[in-house]
This record gives structure tokens, C-alpha cells and sequence, in this order.
């Protein structure tokens, strides 16, 4: 068996925040750095752009392109290495159209109507009604781990559902579809779920998230970091200083137990309990952790901000790069599925 695939991806939502940080970012890099005995990467990495992921939610596109700059810079500087992992937009890639057509056919409507991630998606925006192009959510997604012949998907727990059907088409396209040569054309990927998979929002909501307005930028300085700690929903019983609070209901605490060393935790949780510590302080103890946590990603952020040439080309090197790969999926798609097949044509 070759080198295993990591595919993931995120939506250009603009400037990242510390639930994609630590539900996702920083799983791709330690997957992207990882070494085997012999020196050689256990894997090989590939991040897309899920632009058109982004229209199944708003129509809305006159920002998409600098909001996947924004992301495409967070993720340069919080270690992704263009050099290990092409980097590219779903849109610039013509296959995930293709594939994503055909998976279509090989997934029922009511399947999908299913996904838990999508029915939270409909009610978290206040969505009415559900475009055609939003319930095929996971058959596009399907299509971009697939194109990739991904065999590990690192993301959120909420990605879950979508992973699952995944493999439930690419199951189905090998069935139907046996590849001549080489058995099958898919593999049937796993997902990799890192231990702080999601983080709550400053609001005390199950995650934080850009249209729920409860989050801290991974963009975020210090000031800005302290100001939106201060805002964060503690244990509601924990009103003066001195009341003695239940860490396991805190939003902050919750934030600790991510940013704060096992010293720092453990004394933290007994001076809460004791009334000892107040929330303020708890507070400043937080957002100090956190800012010194993203501090080395600002300051890489500002060298490709100041670089953005270098920013779009790694965009187009990696475009380039993926559109190789997605190209010779598709011909063992096409020789698979006997599409294609004209008089003087050689076939398999
Ligand atoms: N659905 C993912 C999200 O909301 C984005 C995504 C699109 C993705 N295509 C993907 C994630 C492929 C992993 C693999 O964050």
C-alpha cells in the first residue's frame, strides 16, 4: 500500500477562528509534518478551498475570493506548507463539477435529507427551505475527497455525517463500477477527529461559528482577545467574586482546559471551586494563554499579508498541482464507467 491521502477542506468564510484552529488546522499540520521511522511523510496532504460550498448557503459571492485569501493565510501561517500540501479552490478544478454529477446519481435524496449536520446547518441560519444544490451538500463534498482518492479526512465532529456518506458512494461506485486494472477506483475514507474537535462559543453555544458571531480569531491581539473573553458566559450561580463556581458548566474553562498547562488547570478548577479565584482574573488568565498560543500565527500572517503575490501564486501552483491528480481520477472514472467510449478510442 502507497502513501495514504489526507484530503480535507474548509469553507472561505474569511479570517479563521480557534474552533477551526483547534476542530481542525492544527490536526492538518501535524498530519502534514508527520514523519514514519525511515524519514519519509506518513502522509500526503491536500487542502481545498470549498468555494462552492459556500453558495449552498448564501448566493451572496462578491467576497468569496478574498475570503479564501484570508483563509488560504491562516493556513500558511499556522504551518501549512504549500510545498507538502497543494493548496487550491474547488472552483479553479473543473473534475469536482464531474464527479460530483455522477456521484448524484448514486445517492438517494431522503439519504441526505438525513444528515444531521445538514438539518443543524438549516436551523442555525433560519434557512426556509432547502435549495436542490444545498441537499447534494455531501455528494460535492463526497466529490472532493474522492477526486483526491483521500483516505483520511481530518475534520470537526460535526463533519462526521458527511464522511459517512461518503464512503456510502464511493462503497456504491465500486460495486457498480469495478476499475479493470485495479479493483477499485475508491477508496472508503476515514475520518480523523481531533481531541477538541469542537469548541464552544463565547455564548456558551455548542460551537463557535462566524454566523453565530461567538468566536475569537485566530487574526485576533491581545486587546481584541481580552475584550471578547470578557464577554464570555461563566457559571451563571458564580456571581461575586468570592462564590464558589462549577468549572465543568464554564465556557472559560472549558477554554483552559485547550490553552492552559496541567499546572495551570489543575489550580485554576480548585480556586474556582473555592471561590478563590474570581471570573475576571480567570479571564485575564485565559485570554493571555490563548494570545500567546496564536501570537507566532499574526506574526506570520502579517509576512503574507505584506506578500500577496506570493499568496495568489501558491494558490495557482496548487491549483495546478490538483488539477493533475482530479485529471487522471476522472479517466479511470470514465474508463470504469464505459463513458467515453467512441470509435478510436483506446480503452481498457
Ligand atoms: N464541509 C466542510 C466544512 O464545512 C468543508 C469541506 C468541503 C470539506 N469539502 C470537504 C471538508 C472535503 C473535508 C473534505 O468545513
Amino acid at each position: 500500500m502507497g502513501t495514504q491521502r489526507i484530503l480535507s477542506g474548509m469553507r472561505p468564510t474569511g479570517k479563521l477562528h480557534l474552533g477551526h484552529y483547534t476542530g481542525a488546522l492544527e490536526n492538518w499540520v501535524e498530519q502534514q509534518n508527520l514523519l514514519a521511522e525511515d524519514g519519509t511523510r506518513v502522509y500526503d496532504t491536500c487542502f481545498l478551498i470549498a468555494d462552492y460550498h459556500n453558495l449552498t448557503t448564501s448566493l451572496e459571492t462578491g467576497e468569496i475570493y478574498q475570503n479564501s485569501l484570508d483563509m488560504l493565510i491562516d493556513w500558511l501561517a499556522a504551518g501549512i506548507d504549500p510545498e507538502k500540501s497543494p493548496l487550491f479552490r474547488q472552483s479553479q478544478v473543473k473534475e469536482h463539477t464531474e464527479l460530483f454529477l455522477l456521484f448524484a446519481m448514486l445517492i438517494t435524496s431522503s439519504r441526505l435529507e438525513r444528515n444531521p449536520t445538514l438539518k443543524e446547518q438549516v436551523r442555525d441560519l433560519n434557512m426556509e427551505s432547502l435549495t436542490y444544490g444545498h441537499l447534494g451538500y455531501t455528494v460535492l463534498q463526497a466529490a472532493d475527497i474522492l477526486l483526491y482518492k483521500g483516505n483520511v479526512v481530518p475534520v470537526g465532529e460535526d463533519q462526521l455525517p458527511h464522511v459517512e456518506i461518503t464512503r456510502e458512494i464511493a462503497r456504491r461506485f465500486n460495486n457498480l463500477y469495478p476499475h479493470p486494472l485495479d479493483g477499485n477506483v475508491f477508496p472508503e475514507p476515514v475520518p480523523k477527529i481531533t481531541k477538541f474537535a469542537r469548541l464552544v462559543g463565547l455564548d456558551g453555544k455548542a460551537k463557535m461559528s462566524k454566523s453565530l458571531g461567538n468566536t475569537i480569531l485566530l487574526s485576533d491581539g491581545p486587546d481584541e482577545v481580552l475584550k471578547k473573553m470578557r464577554t464570555a458566559v461563566t457559571d451563571t450561580r458564580k456571581i461575586r467574586k468570592n462564590d464558589p463556581g462549577h468549572p465543568e458548566i464554564c465556557t472559560v474553562f472549558s477554554y483552559h482546559k485547550k490553552f492552559s498547562d496541567r499546572e495551570q488547570l489543575r489550580s485554576i478548577e480548585e480556586d474556582c471551586r473555592t471561590g478563590s479565584l474570581g471570573c475576571v482574573d480567570c479571564k485575564k488568565l485565559c485570554a493571555a494563554n490563548i494570545s500567546e498560543e496564536i501570537a507566532p500565527l499574526i506574526e506570520k500572517r502579517r509576512y503574507f499579508e505584506a506578500r500577496m503575490d506570493l499568496v495568489k501564486s501558491i494558490l495557482l501552483e496548487g491549483e495546478i498541482k490538483a488539477r493533475v491528480i482530479a485529471g487522471n481520477t476522472m479517466q479511470e472514472v470514465r474508463t470504469a464507467m464505459k463513458l467515453g467510449e467512441t470509435p478510436g478510442t483506446k480503452n481498457l
